[in-house]
């Protein structure tokens, strides 16, 4: 029985949003998209709020918002870099479960080049072999951070039902 969030973390393009909804229908459980809630909260969408206020404004309305989050029994898909700032990891940590949904760079890579780059601001307008060499080192910068989640899938394809168990 899960009386605490289940939230998924990885890079941006990791599938979180997707495997959220499944799982969660999966589950019977409420499904929150933290970027979603952000958008409710800032009245506006998430590239125009970078453009108008920055990104340090931004990782403190994303703190607050994640912190509402607290002891609902849901599965939250949160957004790419939510882990990597403030305490926010140690914080997921305490307050549910964490699921990593870990790529590759060119596994990311090549999600990433399908969607449209501008919807997210933090990958810097990057296409191409630019935007690859973007994911590598932003990767590698937090992955120490996701790294530390209770437990971390790496395979694409792995069956909705071993990840309900997982997280079960
Ligand atoms: C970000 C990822 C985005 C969103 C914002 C910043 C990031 O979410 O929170 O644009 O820094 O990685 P997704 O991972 O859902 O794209």
């Amino acid at each position: 029985m899960i009386q605490r969030p289940v939230f998924l973390i990885g890079f941006m393009g990791s599938g979180k949003t997707t495997w959220g909804k499944k799982l969660a229908n999966a589950l019977e459980l409420p499904f929150v998209d933290l970027d979603h809630e952000i958008v409710d909260c800032i009245g506006m969408s998430i590239p125009e709020y970078f453009a108008q206020h920055g990104e340090e404004k931004f990782r403190e309305i994303e703190r607050e918002v994640l912190q509402k989050q607290h002891g609902k029994a849901s599965i939250i898909s949160t957004g790419g870099g939510t882990p990597c700032y403030f305490d926010n990891m140690e914080w997921l940590l305490n307050n549910g479960t964490v699921l990593y949904l870990k790529h590759s760079p060119k596994s990311l890579w090549n999600r990433l080049s399908q969607s449209d780059v501008n919807k997210r601001p933090a990958l810097k307008g990057f296409t191409g072999e630019e935007l690859l060499q973007f994911i590598e080192s932003k990767l590698e910068e937090r992955s120490p951070f996701y790294d530390k989640a209770h437990i971390l899938v790496d395979q694409i394809n792995t069956p909705l039902e071993d990840l309900v168990s997982l997280v079960k």
